[in-house]
C-alpha cells in the first residue's frame, strides 16, 4: 500500500483580508503552511464571485508558496490558460463544469501545472473514475462550494475512504486535498480516512490568536 508520509497545510486567502494580503500570506508562510489555496469563484458556478487571474498575478509576486488554484467556474478551459500565465502551480476543475475531464487535465499539464480534479459533495466519487489515473490531485469538498465558513459536512469522510482506496489500488503518488470545514476538530478525521492535504479558511485567517497561530496549530495536529 503507497504511504503517504507528508501532510500538508493550505490556508485559503478567500478568509484573508485582501487589503493586506501580502501581509496575510506572510504570515501564514512564516508559521509553516504550505500552499496557498486560491478559492475562484465566478457567481454561476457558485453564487459568489472572488478573484480571477488579475489578482494571481498580483499574489504571486508577494507569495513564495505554491499556488493551489481551485476554479469553482463554469467554463474552465477558457480560463486556465490565463492563471497558468500568471503563476498558478496547482490548477483544479471540478468535474461538474468539465464534459471532457481527461483532455482538460491533459490541457493543465500541458501548461506546466499540476492538475487536480474535484467534485461536489452532491456528487459520487465514481464520477471522477476516469481522471484518478491521469491526475496529480484530487480534491473532496466538504461543504458545498460557495462561500467560506460554511459546516463541515461528516458524511464526506466516507467519499475520502472510498477514493483514497481508488487511489491506492492505482498505486497513486496524487495527493487527496479536502475543503470546507477544515479546523482542529475536523482535520484528525480526515486524515484518517485518508486525506493529506488540509485546506482551511476560517481556520488560519480568522483564528482567534491570529493566522500563525491558526496554522501552527493545524500543522501540528496534522503531523500527529
Ligand atoms: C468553499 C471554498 C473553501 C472554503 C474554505 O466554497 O472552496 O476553500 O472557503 O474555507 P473554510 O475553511 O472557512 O470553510
Ligand atoms: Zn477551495
Amino acid at each position: 500500500m503507497f504511504i503517504m508520509t507528508n501532510y500538508l497545510l493550505a490556508p485559503s486567502i478567500i478568509a484573508s483580508d485582501f487589503a493586506h494580503i501580502a501581509d496575510e500570506v506572510a504570515a501564514v508562510e512564516s508559521a509553516g503552511a504550505d500552499w496557498i489555496h486560491v478559492d475562484v469563484m465566478d457567481g454561476h458556478f457558485v453564487p459568489d464571485i472572488t478573484v480571477g487571474p488579475l489578482f494571481v498575478k498580483s499574489l504571486r509576486r508577494v507569495a513564495k508558496l505554491p499556488l493551489d488554484v481551485h476554479l469553482m467556474i463554469s467554463e474552465p478551459e477558457k480560463h486556465i490558460d490565463a492563471f497558468a500565465k500568471v503563476g498558478a502551480d496547482n490548477i483544479t476543475v471540478h468535474v461538474e463544469t468539465c464534459p471532457d475531464l481527461p483532455r482538460i487535465i491533459e490541457k493543465i499539464k500541458s501548461l506546466g501545472c499540476t492538475a487536480g480534479v474535484t467534485l461536489n459533495p452532491a456528487t459520487p466519487a465514481s464520477a471522477i473514475d476516469s481522471a484518478l489515473p491521469l491526475v496529480d490531485l484530487v480534491l473532496v469538498m466538504s461543504v458545498v462550494p460557495g462561500f467560506s465558513g460554511q459546516k463541515f459536512m461528516p458524511e464526506m469522510i466516507a467519499k475520502v475512504e472510498e477514493i483514497r482506496a481508488k487511489l491506492n489500488v492505482l498505486r497513486s503518488h496524487a495527493h487527496l486535498e479536502v475543503d470546507g470545514g477544515i479546523n482542529a476538530e475536523t482535520l484528525p478525521l480526515m486524515k484518517k480516512a485518508g486525506a493529506t492535504v488540509f485546506v482551511t479558511g476560517n481556520g488560519a485567517f480568522k483564528h482567534p490568536q491570529g493566522s500563525g497561530a491558526g496554522v501552527r496549530t493545524l500543522k501540528e495536529i496534522a503531523s500527529k
